[in-house]
């Protein structure tokens, strides 16, 4: 049992490890979070009475609440990111703050404290691939703000590790999918666009294609990672299976019962990197693969979706909407 620092754990993956941690794992935790609008205590919903989960309120990049946050942890794991390729086009001040500063003020208090650190990283750091997959070797080539950024704190954490010799550990996961995903990433949308006869917007001509990862199985990779990994190194988490966006948006169709005439293809996203596809031979040889196939794991997010609009309806009603005008040129009829 151990102490750990997860910062952005009311987010997306990181609510989802920090869920695996306690149950599975008996760990203490800290959770440090902004609360932007991708973070939620709706989030850690079913863990607010758990003793062993306290929740810190404060933002990465201030040294102050690190401090006060990191007291009595053995280890620090980073998820807190600005997250969203489209946002990073529109507004990237926020992501060299968060992703930028933030990772080098953790780095600092993990340095000063001489405590193992994981930054959770991103299969877009490579940049696109037409055929293959990239190994941990391969050039790092982002192409976003939000993959630059997320490359930069990746090349910090090395020097962190070269330098001070810093016990850091990088983990790379491809697209992550599964509950508590906010709805402006592609299969979340796509789920609540349809359950609501809302169009589904597909960039450019739906041939990109990603390497689908369950959000458990990152979870689970970090975890294994955190616990086995050796210090200086990066290892990938890939998915088991790629899929083009137009053939998981049809999926979505049909398991939501609706049919193909709510796609609406809309102009392309600039800069948009064409394939992703890690190889994960690496973490294999250290014991980990990802066991949830996409079209279990799909289900399982529909289903999710379904079952739980108390925790959706409040974003449909709130700024998300005006998200939605802004990014799509259209209201949101449902
Ligand atoms: P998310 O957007 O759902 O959550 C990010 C969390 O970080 C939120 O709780 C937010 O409030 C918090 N946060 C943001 N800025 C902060 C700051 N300055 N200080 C403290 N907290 C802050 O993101 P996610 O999808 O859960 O991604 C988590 C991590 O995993 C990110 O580092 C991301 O780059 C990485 N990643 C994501 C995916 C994916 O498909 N979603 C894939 C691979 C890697
Ligand atoms: P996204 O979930 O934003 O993840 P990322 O860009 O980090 O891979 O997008 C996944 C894919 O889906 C990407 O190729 C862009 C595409 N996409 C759409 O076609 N329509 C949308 O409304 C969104 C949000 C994404």
């Amino acid at each position: 049992m151990r102490r750990l620092l997860v910062c952005g754990g009311a987010g997306f993956i990181g609510s989802n490890f920090v869920r695996l941690r306690l149950l599975d794992q008996g760990d203490e935790v800290v959770v440090l979070d902004k609360l932007t609008y991708a973070g939620r205590r709706e989030n850690l919903h079913d863990l607010e009475d758990d003793a062993r989960l306290s929740f810190v309120h404060g933002a990465i990049e201030d040294p102050s609440a690190v401090g006060a946050a990191i007291e009595g942890c053995d280890a620090v794991v980073n998820f807190a990111a600005e997250t969203h390729v489209d946002r990073s086009i529109s507004a990237p001040d926020a992501f060299v703050t968060t992703n930028g500063q933030g990772t080098y003020v953790l780095l600092e208090a993990a340095r000063g404290r001489g405590l193992r650190y994981l930054q959770v990283s991103t299969d877009e750091v490579y940049g696109s691939i037409a055929e293959g997959s990239f190994t941990e070797a391969s050039p790092l080539q982002p192409s976003s703000p939000y993959s630059a950024t997320k490359t930069g704190a990746d090349l910090l954490v090395a020097s962190y590790f070269h330098t001070y010799g810093l016990e850091a550990l990088i983990c790379r996961g491809s697209n992550n999918y599964g509950p508590y995903q906010y709805p402006e990433k592609l299969i979340p949308l796509m789920i609540l666009n349809a359950l609501h006869g809302d169009p589904l917007p597909v960039y450019g001509d739906g041939l990109n294609v990603r390497n689908w990862l369950y959000v458990e199985d990152f979870a689970r990779g970090i975890g294994h990672v955190l616990e086995h990994g050796h210090p200086g190194e990066a290892y990938n988490v890939g998915g088991p299976d790629e899929c083009p966006n137009i053939e998981v948006v049809r999926r979505i169709l049909e398991l939501t019962g609706r049919d193909e005439s709510l796609i609406e293809y809309v102009p392309d996203r600039p800069g948009h990197d064409r394939r992703y596809s890690l190889g994960s031979e690496k973490v294999r040889a250290l014991g980990f693969s990802a066991q949830v196939r996409f079209p279990e794991g799909l289900e399982r997010t529909v289903a999710w979706y379904r079952e739980n609009p108390w925790w959706w309806e409040p974003i449909r009603t709130g700024a998300y909407r005006e998200y939605y005008e802004r990014q799509y040129g259209r209201a949101l009829k449902g």
